[in-house]
């Protein structure tokens, strides 16, 4: 693999960034949600992996709340790594440059709704004293997920709030 680079994204990114959406995640419609995110710079910090300069990964994570306390929270997705590119350990350098950027704002947790057998290599484990936004369907308590970041291990609870962008009920249902 050519030497990878990952950045915020740019205007200019936003329709390579579309494309790789389309290849990753060719039956599901994740469009509407990053076009709407990606508008918004100062919820969603957007990252692009690239290498030889061309775009092969993906990933935005929107600053949140959790409802009752003060606690700085961030959720991450959706993540994408354009398929000639998976498994060259892009994804997981995404993600960790999105969780440095997040403690460095002093965003003591991070949530992703995603596949245990991913996200749990990149620290993430089951959260279930803060909840998803939605009701989630049974067999998909697993994925949702959370890690601390930081030295902030102190446990918070309630519901994670998120900006109207998440809150669409399709986004947390099969
Ligand atoms: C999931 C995804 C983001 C991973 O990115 P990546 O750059 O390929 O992943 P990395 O190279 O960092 O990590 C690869 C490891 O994760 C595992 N992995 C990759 N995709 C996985 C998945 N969907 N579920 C579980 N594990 C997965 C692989 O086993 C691999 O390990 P191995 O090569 O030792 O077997 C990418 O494959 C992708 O965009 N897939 C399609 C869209 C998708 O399912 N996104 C889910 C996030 S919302």
């Amino acid at each position: 693999m050519d030497r990878l680079e990952i950045r915020d994204s740019v205007q200019s990114d936003h329709a390579a960034i579309e494309s790789l959406y389309r290849e990753a995640f060719p039956g599901e419609d994740l469009l509407p949600l990053v076009r709407e995110l990606l508008q918004d710079a100062a919820i969603a910090i957007s990252l692009v992996g690239t290498t030889d300069s061309r775009i092969a990964g993906h990933a935005i994570f929107t600053i949140c709340g959790v409802a009752g306390s003060g606690v700085k929270a961030a959720l991450l997705g959706p993540l994408a790594v354009a398929p000639t590119c998976q498994r060259q350990g892009i994804g997981s350098a995404i993600v960790r440059a999105g969780l440095r950027r997040l403690e460095n704002a002093d965003v003591s947790l991070v949530c992703v709704l995603g596949d245990p057998a991913y996200y749990g290599r990149l620290g993430f484990v089951p959260e279930s004293l803060v909840e998803p936004p939605f009701r989630l369907p049974a067999d998909w308590h697993g994925a949702w997920q959370s890690q601390h970041l930081g030295d902030s291990s102190t446990p918070c609870a309630g519901k994670l709030s998120v900006p109207p962008q998440w809150l669409h009920p399709a986004l947390w249902a099969p």
